[in-house]
């Protein structure tokens, strides 16, 4: 008798708050990531989902698919254009293929620090990538902090690019992080996320290169036991939802779900940094050696490839990129 009455009284609460409405009624939105659920970047989609449902008054949801469940961030990216998701986390790397622009952010040694990068995603650049690919079916809702990506090895430290020599290292699916490689010294392989644990774990690759948190959640330490902070680049994340779901959506809801998405990024940032500093000592306990080369090695050897992406649309961006103060 005492549960059934907790149980309304329960029901009676969650109707308060959210409203009591057939399920039909509510608006339920599915997000496809490549992240494990301990990452921060899903956090804050947790969070985001939360505010949403704040928001509506229980009138939108957001199901979260994580760790690659629905595939590759390409392969979700183009469920988005099919309408077969609505909304995407992804890195802007493999945007690259459908938003040149977003190659900007796969150039190495663009970004002077945190402070001109927030700049750019915050002001008429970031915002103007956001929006510039509506033509595929895809808009871009806010960006995620994803720090800095350096490499991480199995049998060799990195500490000079002379050391990539011969090494054949993962990259994400993007033709920008494939010159990087290149043109550091090592051979890019482009490899999915959810592929890449067994393909270092069996010498498909003998590393890759990202950020302390996806190295600590990927488990990837387990193989690799260099961590080498070179911070060649400064790829931010970025949520993304289909036109054809926009579209859909009544004025109400589009602000609802913008909204929702604005206030995840200050509560994303705090949780990143946080993160970043507690993950660099589970790395070190977990027996990663954590390495501090000389960047302007690394900057040298690439310096040519700026000069490369002159008249190309990243190269149009990469100027504005550079000339904002
Ligand atoms: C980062 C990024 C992911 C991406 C991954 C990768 O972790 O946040 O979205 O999948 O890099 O290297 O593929």
């Amino acid at each position: 008798m005492f549960h059934l009455k907790m149980g309304w009284m329960l029901w009676l609460g969650s109707c308060l708050l959210l409203g009591c409405r057939p399920e039909s009624d509510i608006k339920v939105l599915r997000l496809a990531h490549t992240l494990d659920t301990t990452h921060p970047v899903h956090a804050a989609l947790v969070f985001m989902a939360k505010e949403l449902e704040t928001r509506s008054a229980g009138r939108m949801r957001i199901k979260i698919y994580p760790g690659s469940q629905l595939g590759s961030e390409r392969e979700t990216i183009e469920l988005l254009q099919l309408g077969a998701v609505d909304l995407v986390k992804t890195s802007t790397s493999p945007l690259e293929g459908f938003i040149p622009g977003m190659g900007i952010f796969g150039i190495p040694y663009v970004f002077r620090g945190s402070e001109h990068f927030w700049k750019v995603l915050e002001g008429e650049i970031g915002q103007e990538l956001l929006s510039a690919g509506v033509h595929q079916k895809l808009k871009g809702l806010c960006y995620y902090d994803a720090g800095s990506r350096s490499f991480y090895t199995k049998e060799k430290a990195v500490r000079s690019p002379e050391d990539l020599k011969g090494l054949k290292i993962r990259v994400q699916n993007s033709r920008t992080s494939m010159q990087m490689i290149d043109s550091m010294g090592g051979a890019a392989t482009p490899l999915s996320f959810g592929e890449l644990y067994s393909a270092l774990d069996q010498g498909v690759v003998d590393g890759a290169e990202n950020n302390p948190p996806s190295l600590l959640s990927s488990r990837h330490y387990e193989v690799c036991k260099f961590y080498s902070l070179d911070e060649h680049t400064m790829v931010p994340d970025v949520v993304l939802i289909g036109t054809e779901t926009w579209d859909r959506l009544t004025q109400e809801q589009r602000q609802w779900l913008q909204e929702a998405a604005d206030v995840s990024v200050p509560f994303q940032r705090d949780l990143w940094a946080a993160k970043t500093k507690e993950t660099m000592t589970a790395l070190e306990k977990a027996g990663v050696e954590i390495i501090y080369p000389d960047k302007s090695l690394f900057q040298k050897a690439v310096a040519s490839l700026h000069a490369g992406f002159e008249g190309t649309e990243a190269g149009r961006w990469m100027q504005r990129v550079l000339e904002l103060p």
